[in-house]
């Protein structure tokens, strides 16, 4: 598979904040015109931030199939069965079928990224994910021309998922990318988190990371993934349609109806953590603002 960088991100690896403040001044520039070195890409998008502990990220989690309370899903999601796994791809590719789990891990390349986890409820985290490129994927199926968006479904069990009794959500939970950020190298399918298989409550056994949108776009426990030349319906949108878009890009200066996006809560700071300013695009602006040149972000929230 081809990588577009090495990631050399590691935990030992925080960066004063002023110093990746100006290395992202500099990669803004540079990135459009392809004259960042792999290693430099990984500079670019390296948290400020030491990873939140592999606790705080296991038992703090959003997956209303599994209840709606933080502490349900690690209470509840043990019940899922991720092995064996089929990830069904189709739409527009040149070779939809059945994906087994196996097949997959055995294609792809699993790197290491640490990145900003930004909830739309306003909480963060950092997380040292596992996985690969969702591009390196969609290539593996051959994207055909005119496909233009990427739609993403979750696994619907009752039987294993005491969550869907209710009628929260329209289940199964769905979410959907426009091509270019799918195919976007910060765009992964993670499969594990500090170095561990991706536990079920976190989305096992493939779950999605955009780490410039807010959490909910990050579906967990993938079951089907069709590329498509439609806008897809999303889980969220069609809750809730004035409060959460299809874009749903961190946005500090776009505030969601009943609460204010311009600063957020770090999980596992404690009780009296410092809320702290979130950032545009949730730190990685330099990376795909050129996505959205010449978009009312206001508009397509
Ligand atoms: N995926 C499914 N299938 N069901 C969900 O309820 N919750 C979303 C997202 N993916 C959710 C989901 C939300 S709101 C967030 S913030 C993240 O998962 C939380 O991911 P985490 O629990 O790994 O931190």
């Amino acid at each position: 598979m081809a990588h577009r960088w090495t990631n050399d991100l590691t935990r030992a690896d925080a960066t004063p904040y002023d110093a990746f403040l100006n290395r992202r001044q500099v990669m803004g520039g540079a990135l459009g015109l392809g004259l960042i070195g792999a290693a430099g890409m990984a500079r670019a998008q390296r948290a400020p931030l030491e990873p939140n502990s592999y606790e705080d990220i296991t038992q703090y989690n959003n997956y209303y199939e599994f209840g709606t309370g933080k502490g349900d899903p690690a209470r509840n999601a043990h019940t899922l069965t991720t092995d064996p796994w089929t990830v069904v791809i189709d739409g527009m590719v040149d070779n939809p079928g059945d994906y087994s789990m196996a097949q997959i891990m055995d294609a792809m390349t699993i790197e290491e990224r640490i990145y900003r986890f930004r909830c739309v409820e306003a909480w963060s985290m950092v997380i040292p994910w596992n996985g690969f490129e969702l591009a390196d994927l969609l290539n593996l199926a051959g994207v055909q021309e005119g496909g233009k968006y990427v739609a993403f479904e979750t696994a619907l069990r009752p039987d294993e998922m005491p969550g869907v009794r209710f009628p929260v959500l329209d289940w199964p939970y769905v979410e959907g990318l426009r091509l270019d950020e799918a195919m976007h190298p910060l765009t992964i399918m993670a499969t594990g988190i500090y170095d561990k298989p991706i536990p079920n409550q976190n989305g096992a056994p493939m779950r999605l990371v955009v780490p410039w949108k807010y959490g909910f776009k990050s579906i967990k426990s993938i079951v089907r993934i069709t590329v498509t030349d439609q806008e897809p319906p999303t889980s969220w949108n069609k809750a809730n349609g004035r409060e959460y878009g299809f874009y749903s890009n961190v946005n500090p200066e776009v505030d969601h109806p009943r609460w204010s996006q311009a600063s957020e809560r770090p999980v596992g700071g404690g009780l009296f953590a410092k809320r702290k300013p979130t950032l545009m695009f949730n730190g990685y602006e330099a990376e795909v603002a050129s996505l959205y040149d010449g978009m009312d972000l206001r508009a397509n929230y």
